[in-house]
């Protein structure tokens, strides 16, 4: 346009009109910077000109990280975020490690080479899409923002071709649409890795990739090296770590194998989370589910993994120790101090703690100048070098002081071990079980000052203590003698205290093992008989470390409590790698062997209410009256054993919980049974005892019907049992949802009660739960409860379902038709 009005008028005046033509077009180009959504050889981004996308969803620009301060607040990053988010919130970095700084004089556009190419202020080239095909096709390039959030480097003309695009380069955020998975052929992965901090998209410690080995599952990687969570393999419907209910009602996945690609995809179905997005946290490294509220301008997190921020592997850096509650989170071990306070505040926790008094090692076993201090219940860190000929906890001592580099050692039955250079991955006041002691190298001077903190301490304290123990022998006296009463009386009673077996005797009382009761996941059930024809059941565990664990946790569990409704452990034998649980025998089997085994027998309606009254009475005694609470984690009618006169005992407690009162805790694993799990153990949320009752609620249901909730996998939707229950329910009918095999008998009242507390027991939000104690009263009747709402889980399944089904109208007849048969089988009995 320029040139062809500069042709006519004499030299001078087509020079004047050149220039300023050309200003006036320039001027043009800078003007429409911001309605356009493409960078081209005429038009680059400087300063705080942006790009949007065609649908206004997206921003490409510079920015500066929102947070920044000091000196990170003069770096100035190109990088795309949301258009319609009051948060600043990036989704893509390009020049992710060589900030500028002059964003005014630095360039982003089109090189000479066809490239996208980033220059700083000295015209240097910083950042570039760095594509070498692009001279071979004689293509003219265009970069253009799509309202996906994805930058494309494609041809002017033919907007298939496509030499470069964001979305195979995530930084940070993996967004609806984009690929995530392996080239086959380059054997290449996409790896989303976290930002350094806050701050900082730098890439940090934490990435997230696909399987390198072609399979369908992702891993969670620390350094590149250690893998800290992982996926599972995809079942054709979920990853099976991810266990049930992934956010499903929220996303679709999409998982693809093609022939020279395998990747993930997801969309997002949810209406009212269209703006979400997966991270992987720079702080915790967790991978997280975030999405936008409008309503309180935040990012809210839906789904993380792994669930526990803990369990990600040296997430508070060298010498810092991870706590599960939830602030402060990190801290320093005793004797450092946070080596860098800004990257520390930043989330950036790599360079961890410091000592602040330096060892005095002298190189000799000298134990004049450091010593230990001694952490109990915590999570030994890895690294560990085995000392195997030291069998004293003196010599173990000795041989980490003899050596200026080791930092701590930790001597067990297991023997000697002691830890060179940094320790890493430590957790303190783990509530679990399989915590160590790890004695702390200090120098002596820092140790001698905590020494003198505690004198001080107990001088104070103990003052206070005489004057209680006055008080307390006053009340204790009459106690003692009432107590000691009672115990002559009771003298019969199987004392507290628990056998402990020899391998042998079991061996025999079992007659070498050989009437099996049952399997599980960690061994199997034996019948057998002590002396004195009392019959017992021996459970032998198998797989060394959880056996072990399952062991311990049901041996310090169930050698201290007693009821009715719980199942009674007799004793146990741990001999060497050899461990064994020896229990009351029960008759009559599982809850589960007697509710879907499909001949005679069926368990009648009074019993199945019996059942429901017992099992929740003794959960609500481990919850509720028990010195500490305890979480079963594994409720299930394959847990649920019956005795001769058909008394429900709740057993199995290898998975269960201790946790102190009135304390929620997060759980590093998953526990519990699929079809049973309530919805907060997949969204990261702490556990607290309403997840027994959720699985309750999920038997209830399976109580009332006589069949699984969750036959299989691939079963219709429209059959999942709570679903048709809670809709039956909101339309008073609840009749048909009784086990066809009961041919109606039932009381109706109770069968009222029993489907609207199976469906408050399963509601999303826990606080809306009953508690144990009121399940009992309700069950009892003695305490109101009106119909349910439809939990949101089961509404998105039967509202996802409804495009799947052609007549979802048939089980509803079917059930009828059912119930009408029944129902006139009785009438012409009765007649
Ligand atoms: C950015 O744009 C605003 C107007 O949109 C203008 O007032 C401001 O001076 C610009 N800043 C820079 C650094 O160019
Ligand atoms: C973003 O906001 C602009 C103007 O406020 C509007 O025109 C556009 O439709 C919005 N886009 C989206 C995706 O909400
Ligand atoms: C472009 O790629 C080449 C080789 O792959 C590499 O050596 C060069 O540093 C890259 N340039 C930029 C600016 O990233
Ligand atoms: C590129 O353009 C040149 C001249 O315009 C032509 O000779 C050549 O064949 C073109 N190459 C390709 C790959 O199209
Ligand atoms: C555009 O590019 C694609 C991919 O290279 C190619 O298959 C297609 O033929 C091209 N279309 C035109 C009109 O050149
Ligand atoms: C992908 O498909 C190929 C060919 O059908 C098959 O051999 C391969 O096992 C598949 N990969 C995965 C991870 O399923
Ligand atoms: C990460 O790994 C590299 C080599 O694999 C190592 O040099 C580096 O020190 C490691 N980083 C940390 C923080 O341990
Ligand atoms: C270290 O102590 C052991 C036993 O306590 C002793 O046998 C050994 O000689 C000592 N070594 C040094 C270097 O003092
Ligand atoms: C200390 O232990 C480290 C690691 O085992 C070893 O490499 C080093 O030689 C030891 N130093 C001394 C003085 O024994």
């Amino acid at each position: 346009m320029g040139v062809s009005m500069a042709s006519s008028g004499s030299r001078a005046t087509s020079l004047l009109l050149l220039l300023f033509s050309f200003a006036f077009s320039l001027f043009l180009l800078f003007s429409s910077a911001t309605s356009t959504d493409t960078i081209s050889a005429h038009h680059s981004l400087s300063g705080n000109q942006t790009v949007t996308s065609r649908g206004g969803t997206f921003v490409l620009g510079f920015f500066t990280p929102p947070g920044s301060t000091g000196t990170t607040s003069f770096n100035y990053y190109i990088g795309i975020w949301y258009n319609n988010i009051s948060e600043l919130t990036p989704v893509w970095v390009a020049n992710r490690v060589t900030p500028v700084t002059e964003p005014t004089a630095s360039e982003l556009k089109i090189s000479d080479d066809g490239n996208l190419a980033l220059l700083d202020q000295f015209k240097s080239i910083i950042w570039s899409t760095n594509v070498t095909a692009i001279s071979s096709s004689n293509s003219t390039t265009v970069a253009v923002i799509l309202d996906k959030g994805n930058l494309q480097l494609r041809d002017e003309s033919n907007s298939s071709l496509v030499f470069w695009q964001s979305f195979d380069q995530p930084i940070g955020t993996l967004l609806p649409g984009a690929k995530f998975g392996i080239n086959k052929i380059t054997k290449r992965s996409q790896r989303l890795t976290s930002w350094k901090s806050k701050v900082d998209p730098a890439p940090g410690i934490f990435s997230f990739e696909m399987d390198q080995e072609g399979s369908f599952q992702y891993f969670c990687f620390w350094n590149s090296s250690r893998t800290y969570c992982t996926t599972g393999l995809w079942d054709g419907r979920i990853f099976s770590q991810m266990n049930e209910l992934p956010p499903v009602y929220i996303v679709n996945f999409q998982v693809v194998n093609e022939t020279d690609e395998n990747y993930f995809t997801y969309t997002v179905i949810d209406p009212n989370h269209l703006t979400s997005r997966y991270v992987i946290d720079s702080e915790y490294g967790q991978i997280q589910l975030l999405t936008w509220i409008e309503n309180s301008n935040s990012w809210q997190l839906i789904w993380a993994r792994p669930r526990s921020k803990c369990s990600v592997y040296g997430v508070c850096g060298p010498f810092g120790s991870c706590h599960d509650l939830p602030t402060p989170f990190c801290t320093c071990v005793k004797g450092f101090r946070i080596k860098s306070q800004t990257d520390w505040g930043l989330g950036d926790r790599s360079q961890g703690c410091e000592r602040m008094i330096s060892l005095q090692c002298s190189g000799q076993n000298n134990s004049e100048e450091d010593g230990f201090f001694k952490m109990e219940n915590v999570r030994l860190p890895d690294n560990s070098l085995s000392l195997a000929m030291l069998g004293s906890s003196q010599d173990c001592e000795q041989a980490c002081l003899s050596n200026c580099t080791c930092n701590a050692y930790s001597f067990s039955s297991t023997g000697c071990f002691v830890w060179h250079g940094e320790l890493l991955n430590l957790q303190e006041e783990l509530n679990e079980l399989d915590a160590g002691i790890l004695y702390l190298r200090l120098a002596a001077s820092e140790l001698q000052i905590s020494e003198n903190n505690k004198k001080r301490k107990v001088a104070h304290i103990s003052l206070g203590v005489v004057t209680a123990v006055v008080c307390l022998f006053m009340i204790g006296g009459f106690v003692w003698k009432r107590e000691r009463r009672r115990a002559i009386q009771n003298s019969k009673v199987v004392q507290n205290s628990l056998v402990s077996f020899m391998y042998d005797e079991l061996r025999i009382a079992t007659k070498n093992f050989s009437v099996e009761l049952g399997g599980g996941g960690f061994g199997s059930v034996f019948k057998g008989s002590l002396p004195g024809s009392i019959d017992i059941a021996v459970k032998k565990l198998e797989g060394l470390y959880q056996g072990e664990k399952q062991f311990r946790a049901e041996v310090s569990i169930l050698g201290v409590i007693q009821h009715v409704n719980l199942i009674r452990l007799i004793g146990f034998c741990s001999q060497g790698t050899k461990k064994l649980l020896v229990y009351e025998f029960m008759p009559c089997g599982s809850l589960a062997d007697q509710l879907f085994r499909s001949n005679s027998n069926v368990l009648d309606w009074k019993t199945r209410y019996r059942i429901a009254i017992g099992t929740a009475r003794g959960l609500a005694y481990l919850h509720e009256q028990c010195r500490d609470n305890i979480i079963h984690c594994d409720i299930k009618p394959e847990n649920i054993l019956l005795d001769d006169a058909l008394v429900p005992k709740v057993a199995d407690f290898g998975l269960a919980k201790l946790v102190g009162r009135n304390f929620s805790k997060v759980l590093t694993t998953i526990r519990g049974s699929r079809g049973y799990i309530a919805p907060e153990w997949i969204s990261g949320m702490p556990i607290t005892t309403k997840v027994d009752v959720y699985s309750y609620g999920m038997m209830l249901f399976e109580i009332i019907s006589g069949k699984r909730n969750l036959v299989s996998a691939t079963e219709s939707c429209f059959e999942f049992f709570p679903s048709v229950a809670t809709s039956k329910l909101i339309n008073g009918d609840v009749e048909v949802l009784l086990d066809h095999r009961l041919e109606g008998e039932a009381d109706m009242g109770e069968l009222a009660i029993a489907c609207k507390l199976a469906g408050w027991c399963i509601q999303d939000d826990e606080s809306s739960r009953p508690t144990m104690s009121q399940v009992v009263q309700a069950l009892e009747g003695n305490l109101n409860i009106n119909i349910p709402p439809m939990p949101k889980f089961l509404q998105r399944l039967s509202d996802s379902c409804a495009d799947n089904i052609n007549s979802p109208r048939n089980f509803s007849s079917n059930q009828n038709s059912n119930c009408r048969a029944s129902s006139t089988q009785i009438n012409n009995a009765t007649t």
